[in-house]
């Protein structure tokens, strides 16, 4: 199967449902094949852009293309789009195939071809030997790996993905997110993925945008909004949960004793606060250290060392377990940072 996907761009999309902006001007342009991931805590509008472009919701302003088309007034059905949602969207008593090859009688396709076209997406997703399954008796993971088949069995132009893993326990949520990711790859349909989980939109998608409150807030490669966070909102999403007092001149930032240059999206001058990682921290027990170890959280391979630096200030650093004896609480310690850019925010947005 070669790539086939289509264009597809949301121009100052904007949904308002009584006082709630659940969209507020969104823009954003997925191309041809792409999967881009939204990523966003419950309530930052994700579904709601995921259902405008499905055409099951209206947006109150702002268009949505798709192929350079603008298909505001098209109706869902008309739009050729494959859905994935939460879970539970089987129909229990109908077999696998036929769940499978549900959408393609209802577009008019005759038995054999119906057959033939939902053996071959069972294929893809690797579920062959159930076709002939009750769904109810497929596992959740099975299911949603159904859901994926039935979705992409019309052929559709966009697929859309709503949580497709969060009622899945962790280990065959990771199993599925690659999964998803191999069979999108194969078919090379336009994908929009929506996930509250950071991890999972990092995983697998081309591009990942992160939304607050119905607004993109920064959309980048995976790599890059992890290690480029522009906003405080996006840099605490992705991990840099600690908050040190930072001086910024000359584009450089002073902070716990060492000199950093400063990331794009930092303030241009004097004091703010940085946002850093726990795992750009480093804790070294030291007797004329003026930080403190609180606590310490084991986490099998990984430790998170909890201290409270000389100002009351608490941070976060992440260590190799095997370095955590000795930093018992109470322990005196001395915290270096990694010698990378540092994000400083103003203190009011921190
Ligand atoms: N049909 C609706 N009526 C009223 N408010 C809604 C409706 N759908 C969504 N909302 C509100 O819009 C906001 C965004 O919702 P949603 O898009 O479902 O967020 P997400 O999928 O990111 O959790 C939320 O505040 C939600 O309560
Ligand atoms: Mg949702």
């Amino acid at each position: 199967m070669t790539r086939n996907g289509v264009a597809v761009e949301f121009t100052d999309v904007t949904r308002v449902y009584g006082t709630v902006r659940a969209l507020d001007g969104l823009t954003l342009q997925l191309e041809p094949g792409e999967m881009v991931a939204l990523l966003g805590p419950s309530g930052c509008g994700k579904t709601t852009a995921l259902r405008i472009l499905a055409g099951l919701d209206d947006p109150t302003s702002g268009r949505v293309t798709v192929d350079g088309r603008d298909v505001t007034e098209v109706p869902p059905n008309k739009r050729d789009m494959g859905m994935v949602f939460q879970a539970y969207s089987l129909f229990p008593h109908l077999t696998v195939l036929d769940n499978v090859a549900f959408g393609l009688k209802l577009r008019g396709k005759n038995k054999t071809e119906r057959t033939d076209r939902a053996a071959d997406m069972l294929d893809l997703v690797g579920l062959s030997a159930h076709k002939e399954k009750y769904a109810s008796q497929l596992s959740g993971g099975q299911q949603q790996r159904v859901a994926l088949a039935r979705a992409l069995a019309i052929q559709p132009r966009v697929l859309l993905l709503d949580e497709p893993l969060s009622a899945l326990d962790a280990k065959v949520r990771a199993q599925l997110r690659d999964e998803i990711r191999r069979v999108q790859l194969e078919v090379g349909t336009t994908t929009l993925f929506v996930t509250h989980d950071q991890e999972e939109a990092l995983a697998v998608a081309d591009r990942v945008g992160v939304m607050n409150q119905g607004r993109l807030e920064q959309i980048a490669a995976p790599a890059d909004v992890y290690a480029h966070p522009t906003t405080p909102f996006v840099a605490e999403f992705v991990g840099l949960n600690n908050k040190v007092g930072a001086e910024v001149a000359d584009g450089t930032t002073h902070v716990l004793g060492a000199t950093l240059p400063v990331a794009a999206g930092s303030i241009s001058a004097g004091r703010g606060v940085a946002l850093v990682r726990p795992e750009s921290l480093a804790v070294t027990a030291d007797p004329a250290g003026t930080a403190q170890v609180a606590s310490v959280s084991f986490l099998g391979p990984i430790s998170l060392v909890h201290c409270t630096l000389a100002d009351g200030t608490r941070l976060v650093a992440q260590t190799a377990s095997a370095h955590a004896g000795g930093l018992a609480p109470g322990t005196p310690v001395r915290i270096s940072i990694e010698q990378t850019e540092a994000l400083v925010v103003p203190s009011a947005a921190a």
